[in-house]
Formats: C-alpha cells, sequence, structure tokens
C-alpha cells in the first residue's frame, strides 16, 4: 500500500463520516429538544395484544418486543413527547365508540401511572416543557375520529376535561357532520362537503374548550373548511405531502399554503403507502416530504407524526420509534438549520399548542354551545330520543331505506 493511501486510511478512520457527525449533532440536539410526535398507535396495540391488561407479563413495556414502541426505544430515539392515539375503528361508529374511546383513555392513564419514571401524561403546554426537563415522555391524548363523540357536544366536552388535547375531525369514515377523505378517492359520497352547521359548532366548540383540531383523515373541502372557520391554528397529527405521494390521505398543496396562512403544522406520516405510494419506502423518501412542506409551507409548518404501531409497513431506516435521530440528521445533511430542527422536532407543536390555549383563555366569558344536533342527523338504530320529544325513550326503528334491503337480506339468509 502506498504512503498516501495509508494517510487517507488513517485519516477515514480518525474523523467521522458525514453522516455520523450528523448523527452525533442530531442526538445532541435531542437531548434538550426531544421530539414531539403526533400519533402513534401503542394503545391500540395493547387493547389487541393484551385486552389493555398492562400486568400480564407480556405486555412489559420494557420488555415488549414485537411493536415499533417500547420503553427502551423511546429513549434511544429521544420521544420527549407523543400523542398517543385513542382509536377506535369506523366499526364502533354508532355502537360503542363512546365507551371504546374512554377505555383507550384509561389505558393510556394507566400506562403513565405504572411507569411514572417514563411517562408523565400532561395536558397543557407548560407540561410537556416540564417533562422536557425532567426528562421523561410527555404523554398526551389524541382521539382519532369524530365518531368517538357520537354526535353529541356533552362528550367532547367530557372528552376534555378527561384529558384529550386534539381530536381528528374524522377517522375513514364520515361521521353524521363531517366528510372522511375517501369521499376523495369517490369510495364513499361526499354528504357534507365538509362540515355540516353541527360539524361547525364542534369545531367552534374545540376552539372554545382548548381542543386541537386536527386534519389528519379528512376530505379535502373539510380541510379548507375548518382551516377557513377555526380561530386557532389546526394540526395535521400524521398527513404527508400530495404533490410527493399522490394518495388522498396527504395534503394538497394549495392546503399546506392556507396551513402556513394560518401558522398550522403538517406532522409527516411514515407510513410507505402515503410516503411512497407503495409497499416499500426508506428514511430518505420521509425527508422529501419534510423537505417538501419546508419548501411550499415553511419549516414552521413541518412536524414529525410517524403513526407507528398504527401502520403495517415502516420504511427502511426508520423501523421503530428508536429512529428519530437518524431522521434528523438526514435533515441536517439536507441544510436544516439546527433552529429549522428544533422547530420540527417541538417547537412548532408547542407553538400551535400555546396558541389554542390562548384562543381558549380569549373565550373564557362565553357559554359552552348546547344546541345538539337534530335527531334527524343521528344515525344507527339502537338510540332512544329522550330529550328530543316528550317522554320518547323507544328505539329508533331502522329507516324505511334500510328496512327493506334488509328485509330482503334476511329471507335470503333464510
Ligand atoms: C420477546 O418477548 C417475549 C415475551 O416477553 C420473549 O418470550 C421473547 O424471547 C422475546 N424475544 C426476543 C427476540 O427478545
Ligand atoms: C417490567 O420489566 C422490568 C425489567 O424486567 C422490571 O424491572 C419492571 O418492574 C417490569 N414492570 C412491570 C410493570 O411489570
Ligand atoms: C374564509 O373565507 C371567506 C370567504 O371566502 C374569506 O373572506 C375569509 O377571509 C376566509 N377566512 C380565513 C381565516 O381564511
Ligand atoms: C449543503 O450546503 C453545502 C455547503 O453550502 C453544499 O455544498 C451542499 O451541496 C448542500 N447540500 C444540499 C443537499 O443542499
Ligand atoms: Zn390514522
Amino acid at each position: 500500500m502506498p504512503g498516501g493511501s495509508v494517510w487517507v486510511l488513517v485519516l477515514a478512520l480518525a474523523l467521522p463520516s458525514n453522516g455520523q457527525q450528523h448523527l452525533e449533532e442530531a442526538k445532541r440536539i435531542m437531548t434538550t429538544t426531544p421530539v414531539i410526535d403526533g400519533h402513534n398507535d401503542l394503545p391500540w396495540q395493547l387493547l389487541q395484544k393484551f385486552n389493555n391488561q398492562l400486568m400480564l407479563p407480556a405486555a412489559n413495556l420494557t420488555l415488549l418486543n414485537d411493536t415499533h414502541t417500547n420503553i427502551p426505544k423511546l429513549r434511544q430515539g429521544h420521544v420527549g413527547g407523543q400523542f398517543w392515539s385513542v382509536y377506535v375503528p369506523c366499526e364502533t361508529q354508532n355502537k360503542d365508540a363512546v365507551k371504546r374511546t374512554l377505555e383507550q383513555m384509561d389505558v393510556v392513564q394507566r400506562m403513565c401511572d405504572l411507569y411514572p419514571d417514563t411517562f408523565a401524561c400532561v395536558t397543557d403546554s407548560n407540561g410537556v416543557r416540564e417533562a422536557f426537563r425532567s426528562g421523561k415522555v410527555a404523554s398526551l391524548i389524541g382521539v382519532e375520529g369524530g365518531h368517538s363523540i357520537d354526535s353529541s357536544l356533552g362528550i367532547l366536552r367530557t372528552l376534555y376535561r378527561l384529558g384529550a388535547r386534539y381530536m381528528t375531525l374524522t377517522h375513514s369514515c364520515n361521521t353524521p357532520w363531517a366528510d372522511n377523505w375517501l369521499v376523495d378517492t369517490k369510495e364513499e359520497k361526499p354528504v357534507h362537503h365538509g362540515l355540516s352547521p353541527f360539524g361547525k359548532r364542534v369545531v367552534e366548540e374545540m376552539n372554545r374548550l382548548g381542543m386541537i383540531v386536527d386534519l389528519a383523515h379528512v376530505s379535502v373541502d373539510t380541510m379548507k373548511v375548518v382551516l377557513n372557520i377555526s380561530k386557532a391554528p389546526v394540526i395535521f397529527s400524521h398527513s404527508s405531502a400530495y404533490s410527493i405521494c399522490p394518495h388522498r390521505r396527504n395534503v394538497p398543496d394549495d392546503v399546506l399554503r392556507l396551513v402556513a396562512s394560518t401558522g398550522s403544522l403538517v406532522m409527516v406520516n411514515f407510513y410507505n403507502a402515503y410516503v411512497t405510494c407503495s409497499g416499500t419506502a426508506t428514511l430518505s423518501d420521509v425527508a422529501d416530504h419534510m423537505d417538501y412542506v419546508k419548501k411550499v409551507a415553511g419549516a414552521k409548518a413541518v412536524g414529525f407524526g410517524g403513526d407507528y404501531d398504527g401502520v403495517p409497513g415502516v420504511p427502511t431506516g426508520l423501523e421503530d420509534v428508536s429512529k428519530y435521530p437518524a431522521l434528523v440528521a438526514e435533515l441536517l445533511a439536507r441544510n436544516w438549520t439546527e433552529e429549522e430542527v428544533k422547530w420540527a422536532l417541538a417547537e412548532n407543536l408547542l407553538r400551535v399548542f400555546s396558541k389554542v390555549e390562548e384562543v381558549k383563555k380569549s373565550l373564557q366569558g362565553t357559554a359552552a354551545l348546547e344546541m345538539p344536533i337534530a335527531f334527524e342527523e343521528l344515525e344507527g338504530t339502537c338510540r332512544t330520543s329522550y330529550g328530543y320529544s316528550k317522554g320518547a325513550g323507544t328505539a329508533r326503528a331502522p329507516s324505511a331505506a334500510l328496512a327493506l334491503p334488509l328485509a330482503l337480506l334476511l329471507s335470503v339468509l333464510r
């Protein structure tokens, strides 16, 4: 080996590569500004695997090893804040959605109680900053889908009191008051072209309560109506950029511009299907989405919304919640400044959250909205009508439109 090559080799061994440098830089930044992620479905995993029995030996969150999320991985990933999703499927709409949502909120609370050295359940932006200082994962509750309030402002307020701090207006189904993204694929018919008058009251009440409005999963019309009427900035807790991958769960450019003009936030989703519109993706593909949102809406509009434990395929390089520093290293390699990285990691979410809290404060003298949804706008067949008509407690009969097909179906099955 000629002498020169030896020196090159020695240098290469002595100096960390750019990649290593960026990773160390990322970890240094994240020691004081850890990531706040917009959406993690660990509570859904806890339901499916253990029926929410956290004391089962296999449910130990330190040892859990077949999920994207466990305590050692959260530590490695410098996760300092997490909106835990209290997701319940659309199938529960008009059935046991409220009960199941309450149970998922309970399991998050018990997670905090059982692992107090790791999690701190908090309900405001100051609580998040305190958790940062004490090295704990600030744990917040996100309700994923308006079906969880069963078209009731009373339930909305009660969920807020129990700690819910964002609500995604729909999951992947329309509610009786808001359209979801499947109307943009034509798999569902648009019903409200955004929000019904009751849906607008839901947003107004969320502003009054201080609950963040989340526009992941909603239709583009719903996005636009809400960005127009909300008194506070909003978030997309787990959505990526439509121009990079034209999936209808992603955010189109005209909406990204409204995000910028309202001081709102897009927390980029890592799900392969939303990142590359295919079954596979890499960390670099996710960075492309973050770069794009930054380019169109600015660095103050970008965040992280991994969707870990809620999706079947995550990118190579972002296998679980321990990998956020690797993504931050990639942003640094792409010349994001330290300040921009800190905004994306935590400061953008804290800014939105504080603004939502300010709007709540400014509306303190305002009375709770009381006007309920019209009885006719409710769906499902198992409801009583107390309050809507005198003495009426009878079950709601299936509508005529449903009764005939149902009768036919039953006669076929018989
Ligand atoms: C994963 O956890 C289970 C249950 O605690 C344990 O039996 C298994 O050996 C673990 N697997 C690995 C690869 O650590
Ligand atoms: C989980 O496992 C760890 C490591 O074995 C142990 O220290 C801890 O007490 C367990 N926690 C619970 C709640 O079972
Ligand atoms: C909402 O839309 C109306 C009518 O198009 C417009 O005049 C108004 O400026 C919009 N408000 C916001 C906050 O975008
Ligand atoms: C980052 O900046 C450096 C120095 O200005 C430049 O050489 C490099 O091409 C830039 N990289 C990217 C990905 O923009
Ligand atoms: Zn989702």
